[in-house]
């Protein structure tokens, strides 16, 4: 492996590069699953199916054996991020190499403004730090640290002129990128007001701030003070008071990296009472490991483990999240790929409020997620392309250009062997910091090949990205997805003319809103649904509670052999929405 980044092919030299045949392959999307072969050519997927004619010359890779799916969509990253005075160590170059690496041909990266600065200049600012250097496409969500009139403006014309349809909101953060409630809604609004989609970090930044003075008076200084500083009760708030606020002006929201039972508990009956829609997403750092690494005596161990919200130490949370992610609770896996040298995390020696906040997974995030989901049974192929790619285009308004493989989109695919074996460590990752959160974990499944662009760039597990490769991808606003197919949503209340004055009540365009004492009864009598997914045969996933299929007769190689006596799945209820929106 050579870390000396390839320049740009010049087009003349190209040609041979141009097309592309994966054939005998599984091709994998969110709704099903068929046996065909796959044609590129010039970055584009031009044909799927049996029996293509191909012209001459072209490079064909033998997929017998293997799935092929659209390459990872990864919905959260941080690269090249200045932030609690350190800079994060993997820029637009090393970050976007790692991910290609595992498999991802897509991130979505946060521009984040100081408190003051404009939005504009900020996003600009990430544009020169990415645009010549990421080895995939990207795209960009844009936090909005604080608020005035003229931040107002800044998202208008970052929608309507920069390609930006998101934007991110701190509840935490306190005297840094925290907004109050006041500002929340309105920029909420304003999301709604420019069909854009609100992002929320959600952990109570006042509660945290209180919690935070009195465990420093009392000695606690050591990272274990993080985790106790915002324990899940202080997410789960958050995460209702942000569902709340959004219903209230009719904004869609999707909350960034949730990290507990108690949260997705708050979201399941947010998402059962709410339209417009709230969606969750959740990190590989999740479902890969766990809060207990905060207690482990080497500062150098529990402070790499650093973010927020915090890993939490209840041992069940990762099950319980993956079986949120299988059940439609929770959408997204992303990574918060987040990553600070060990000098960095050293601010924080005498006072964990210092410990700059983030942890790896770009990387590591597919195979972490197939082997915790699809290996034990939790979910199938399905919806491990859905909750990893198909979700975020759709959300995110790139589907079905990213997101699937079919005639017309993008050629970001993968070659996944569910047999290559590996064991991720630091000594072999790719990305900057000599230090991974999943050191020592055994996976099963794993990309052969990587292609990004109809480009290979993951060639039989050889890496050879291209610096500058990718391109920026606009995301356009008022996505079908969310929004629904462009009616207007009602955002003014309706006068009722009552015979007699009344109480008064909020009007909403008919829909059931926030019916506290449904809410309550529905935090009482929680109850696990299972989606429906199916395995590659259209067999049911795990139920909660049933065995683990682990270590049951049930292997994915298995049922990998028996494709000849089926050659296409459909699943009835397609896990990431319907796909009728193909060309
Ligand atoms: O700890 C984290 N998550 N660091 C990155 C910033 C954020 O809040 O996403
Ligand atoms: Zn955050
Ligand atoms: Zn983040």
């Amino acid at each position: 492996m050579t870390n000396a980044p390839v320049k740009k092919v010049p087009i003349h030299l190209q040609s041979s590069q141009n097309r592309l045949l994966i054939k005998n392959g599984r091709v994998v999307n969110d709704d099903g699953m068929e046996d065909a072969d796959v044609y590129i050519e010039d970055g584009i997927i031009k044909q799927v199916g049996r029996n293509l004619i191909i012209p001459g010359g072209t490079r064909t890779i033998d997929a017998t054996g293997k799935l092929v799916m659209p390459g990872g969509i990864d919905p959260h990253t941080h690269f090249e991020l200045e932030m609690m005075g350190a800079k994060t160590a993997d820029d637009f170059y090393k970050g976007t190499r790692a991910a290609v690496a595992g498999g991802t041909t897509t991130v979505i990266d946060f521009v984040l403004p100081q408190k003051g600065q404009s939005l504009i200049e900020a996003y600009n600012n990430w544009r020169q730090k990415a645009d010549n250097k990421v080895c995939c496409d990207y795209a960009l969500h844009v936090g909005v640290t604080w608020w005035s009139p003229s931040v107002k403006k800044e998202m208008e014309q970052l929608v309507s002129e920069h390609g930006v349809n998101s934007f991110k909101m701190f509840m935490a953060y306190k005297d840094a990128w925290m907004l109050d409630d006041y500002e929340l809604m309105v920029a909420m609004e304003t999301c709604a007001e420019l069909r854009a989609l609100a992002q929320v970090h959600a952990e109570n930044g006042n509660i945290i701030a209180r919690n935070t003075e009195k465990l420093l008076a009392s000695g606690i200084t050591g990272p274990e003070g993080h985790q106790l500083s915002r324990d899940e009760e202080v997410e789960a708030e958050a995460v209702n008071r942000a569902c709340v606020i959004a219903n209230q002006v009719n904004a869609p929201l999707y909350i960034v990296h949730i990290m507990s039972k108690s949260a997705v508990k708050a979201l399941r009956i947010a998402r059962s009472r709410q339209n417009p829609p709230v969606y969750g997403e959740t990190l590989a750092a999740t479902v890969g490991t766990d809060g207990t690494h905060y207690k482990n005596a080497c500062f150098r161990h529990a402070a790499a483990h650093v973010l927020s919200p915090p890993l939490r130490p209840d041992p069940d949370t990762p099950d319980a999240i993956l079986q949120a992610l299988a059940d439609d609770d929770l959408q997204l896996i992303g990574s918060d790929h987040c990553t600070f040298h060990e000098k960095d995390k050293e601010l924080g020696k005498n006072d964990f409020t210092k410990i700059p906040n983030g942890v790896n997974g770009v990387e590591d995030r597919l195979a972490i997620l197939w082997q915790k989901g699809v290996n034990t049974g939790i979910m199938d192929p399905c919806r491990f392309v859905s909750v990893s790619s198909a979700a975020a285009a759709r959300i995110f308004n790139l589907y079905p250009r990213k997101g699937r493989v079919a005639a017309g989109a993008d050629a970001d695919l993968l070659v996944w062997d569910p047999r290559a074996e590996r064991t991720v460590s630091a000594a072999t990752h790719r990305q900057a910091v000599p230090f991974n959160i999943f050191e020592g974990q055994h996976v099963v499944g794993g990309p052969q090949y990587v292609i990004v662009n109809g480009r290979v760039c993951l060639d039989d597990g050889e890496l050879r990205v291209v610096e500058g490769l990718g391109k920026f991808l606009k995301t356009p606003p008022n996505c079908p997805y969310i929004y629904g197919g462009g009616e207007e949503m009602p955002r003014t209340p309706q006068k009722v003319d009552y015979p007699e004055p009344t109480t008064p009540n909020r009007v909403t365009n008919g829909t059931p809103t926030n019916d506290v004492s449904v809410a309550t009864k529905q935090l009482d009598g929680m109850s696990v649904t299972s989606s429906g997914c199916s395995t590659p045969t259209g067999r049911k996933m795990r139920e909660p509670g049933q065995r683990d299929l682990q270590n049951s007769t049930f292997s994915i190689s298995k049922e990998m052999e028996g494709l000849d006596q089926k050659t296409s799945v459909r699943v009835r209820n397609p896990p990431g929405g319907k796909s009728s929106g193909l060309w």
